[in-house]
């Protein structure tokens, strides 16, 4: 499944019909949406990520002839801002409904909880002011709408809920796709993508094209990556549990089942190896493993999840060098926890500048900048080696690098 485009765009439902799911919630939108809105004047749509909020409202808005004027709430930080922007494109809609062809204009403020801080004082008052005056239908998106902050914003708004997508569903839209794009996967592949995606739509998407596109075969094995990325065994946890395991078999099932960041896991077993080995041809033997495991951890990268059992393999192997000399000892945990740490935050600072500068060229908030933009712009750099975007954008090298090598946002 080599593609140019990536597949959540390509599958962005066009249609209401395309939308799976929250049946309930479409069907009240689209009767508020059809003018049955007459007790309130603008709607709140929230929920978890991923599940077809910002596409109902353009496919519906395109169905029954509203053009989409995009606020994003995110961008707007004090209440300056918001009158800028949304209130001349208010007093404008409301013109705009007499004279245009369509039926008018529908004000969209996505992402509406992105609103926060102190510095965004005024920006919910402002918003609600809009939603007074305005003439045409105004849209709002959430994801939490238990924010505080957001409570009087409530209060002016039909509030519908939007629920995660259920797994059968999930599991035949992967279907459809897999079909589409030829790729030959067994149910229970796309049953473990579904179920580790937690209803959310766009991140099973995203999971199904990352592990199908260099095969067009999709196995259960080949999914096991997910599960291990997304189960919560802490890093202290797994350490334990690796270096106590009696066999390679156990080792490598522990590392299946623990959601520790590969790359600082392999730096706290090499940390550990001296404590647990006294003897130093155990000790050669199990560095060795573990070098063998970094160069598998190398070849990975960011896509050849399937390489990960080889990876596992050679790192159990440095558990399990000599089961019986076990004894349990003190795990060094602070000092690497430290540059772990610092690494960690290395890496998340370095995703929040490049979402700033996405973002600033792209006028989309942060958090569409990191959900909606970072793979786009990762799949340019890495299939094109796009030099104007890179520039356009003013990423450094190392930001280039990162992304490049980045798996997961
Ligand atoms: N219910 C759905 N049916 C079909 N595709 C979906 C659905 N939900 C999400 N998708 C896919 O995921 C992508 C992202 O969905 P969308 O932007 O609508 O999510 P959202 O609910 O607005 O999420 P967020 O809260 O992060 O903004 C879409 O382009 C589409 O490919
Ligand atoms: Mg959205």
């Amino acid at each position: 499944m080599k593609n140019d485009l990536l597949l959540v765009e390509k599958y962005r439902p066009k249609k209401i019909e395309e939308i799976i799911g929250n049946e309930e919630a479409k069907a009240t939108f689209v009767e508020w949406l059809k003018g049955k809105r007459k007790s309130k004047k603008a709607v709140l749509l929230y929920g978890p990520p991923g599940v077809g909020k910002t596409a109902l409202v353009n496919a519906a808005s395109k169905e029954f002839g509203f053009s989409v004027i995009e606020m994003n709430a995110s961008d707007t930080r004090s209440e300056k801002a918001v009158n800028e922007i949304a209130k001349p494109a208010t007093s404008y809609l409301a013109l705009d409904t007499f004279t245009s062809e369509s039926k008018g204009n529908v004000l969209f403020l996505d992402e509406v909880d992105g609103i926060a801080g102190n510095e965004d004082r005024g920006g919910v008052s402002a918003i609600i002011e809009i939603v007074e005056k305005a003439q045409v239908p105004v849209i709002m998106a959430a994801n939490d709408p238990e924010i505080d902050k957001l409570r009087p914003l409530k209060k002016v708004c039909l509030l519908i809920r939007f629920h995660q997508i259920r797994l059968p569903l999930l599991i035949s839209l992967l279907q459809k796709i897999c079909l589409l794009e030829h790729v030959k996967a067994d149910f229970e592949a796309l049953e473990h993508i579904a179920q580790n995606s937690k209803g959310d739509v766009r991140s099973a998407i995203n999971d199904l094209q990352s592990l199908s596109e260099e095969n067009h075969v999709l196995t259960l094995q080949d999914t096991m990556a997910l599960s291990s990325r997304n189960k919560d065994i802490s890093q202290d946890e797994t350490l334990r549990g690796f270096f106590s395991a009696k066999s390679v078999e156990e080792v490598s099932s522990l590392l299946f089942r623990s959601s520790v960041d590969y790359d600082e896991f392999i730096m706290s077993v090499s940390d550990n190896l001296p404590r647990r080995y006294t003897n130093p041809d155990e000790l050669a033997a199990a560095y060795d493993f573990v070098s063998k495991a970094d160069v598998f951890r190398g070849r990975i990268g960011t896509e050849y999840w399937h390489l990960l059992k080889y990876f596992f393999n050679a790192l159990s192997e440095a558990a399990a060098v000599a089961p019986e000399s076990y004894k349990p000892f003190e795990l060094i945990s602070p000092p690497i926890r430290i540059i772990t740490l610092f690494w960690t935050k290395g890496k998340r600072t370095m995703l929040d500048g490049i979402c700033g500068k996405i973002g600033a060229q792209c006028h989309v908030s942060h958090s569409k900048a990191k959900h909606d933009f970072v793979p786009f712009v990762k799949m340019i750099i890495q299939k094109q080696k796009s030099t104007d975007l890179i520039s356009w954008l003013e990423l450094t090298p190392e930001e280039v690098d990162f992304l490049v090598k980045m798996n997961r946002y």
